[in-house]
């Protein structure tokens, strides 16, 4: 009898193998970190632009690019209203504040207008500010992710070179979940995790005494398991909230307030890993 064979064919094979994809790096920087948490809310965009901040202190040239396409918060926590200028009509410039160059799809539409597009329309607006922004002799891109394990994720990993990650989480079990798929995301994706970080770690009342609102120690543990850096702990505090709503984050505000000094702790931490 004839045996017919089963297996697949060697050019099938070759179809569904993932092709190795080239990443590029981002013109005109060094080196990109993401800041991400695959739930949202956690406290991301706050501490991209004070870690953002707090490396500049450190004497760092650095860049924020605004990846949360359906949510941008850079233009408004860096009291941002100027639309980028381009040069050809081909290539903008990043707008400027407090010495950080900044780029979002905030600054291109009104602050109320929703963006209602398509995955793959987002996969084209994170190219266009990925090669298409005249980003100068930046050490740092610091990159404020949109919450989740999507397409701008995939983005990233897959096209860009990106030299680690961050995860902001707060210590709460529902948002632990998440950042066990964000872990394993990364992992999976070869995007170097550099670290974690607890934020609205607890509050602290007038009377000194600490308040674990969200739960406690949740991700140091998680950290630790996953044999993951812990960066620290953020406390939830009112003057880092007033701040970001204000425009002018609080590590730019007043550097040497408590919280301020926590952001330039971790800045300190990831620049000398990197320079
Ligand atoms: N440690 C903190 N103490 C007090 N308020 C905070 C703290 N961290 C963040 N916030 C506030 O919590 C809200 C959510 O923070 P933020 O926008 O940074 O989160 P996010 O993870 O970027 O959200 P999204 O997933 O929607 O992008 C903001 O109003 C911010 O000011
Ligand atoms: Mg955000």
């Amino acid at each position: 009898m004839n045996k017919k064979e089963t297996g697949l064919s060697d050019a099938f094979k070759r179809n569904i193998t993932p092709k190795s994809l080239t990443k590029n790096p981002i013109n005109g920087t060094k080196f990109t970190i993401a800041i991400s948490s695959a739930k949202g809310g956690v406290g991301k965009s706050t501490f991209a632009t004070n870690f953002a901040l707090a490396l500049k202190s450190l004497n760092c040239k650095v860049g924020i690019l605004d990846a949360d396409i359906y949510g941008p918060s850079i233009p408004k926590m860096m009291g941002l209203k100027e639309k980028p200028k381009s040069e050809d009509g081909k290539i903008l410039i990043p707008v400027e504040q407090y010495g950080i160059q900044c780029m979002s799809i905030g600054f291109l539409v009104d602050e109320e207008t929703p963006m209602i597009w398509r995955g793959p329309m987002v996969t084209s607006a994170i190219k266009t500010f990925t090669q298409k922004v005249l980003w100068k002799n930046l050490d740092f891109i610091i990159i404020d992710m949109p919450p989740g394990t999507g397409d701008t994720q995939l983005t990233f990993a897959q096209e860009i070179k990106v030299d680690g990650v961050i995860i902001v989480s707060t210590p709460q079990e529902i948002a632990l979940l998440d950042v066990v798929r964000g872990i394993n995301m990364f992992d999976k994706l070869k995007v170097p995790i550099l670290g974690l970080v607890d934020n609205m770690s607890f509050f602290q009342n007038e009377d000194g005494k600490n308040y674990n609102i969200f739960g406690e120690g949740g991700v140091e543990k998680l950290a630790n398991g996953n044999k993951k850096k812990f960066l620290g702990k953020i406390p939830i505090d009112i003057d880092l909230r007033v701040a970001a709503d204000s425009g002018k984050p609080l590590t730019e505000k007043n550097p040497n307030h408590k919280i301020s000094k926590i952001f330039s702790g971790i800045a300190k931490e990831i620049k000398e890993s990197f320079l």
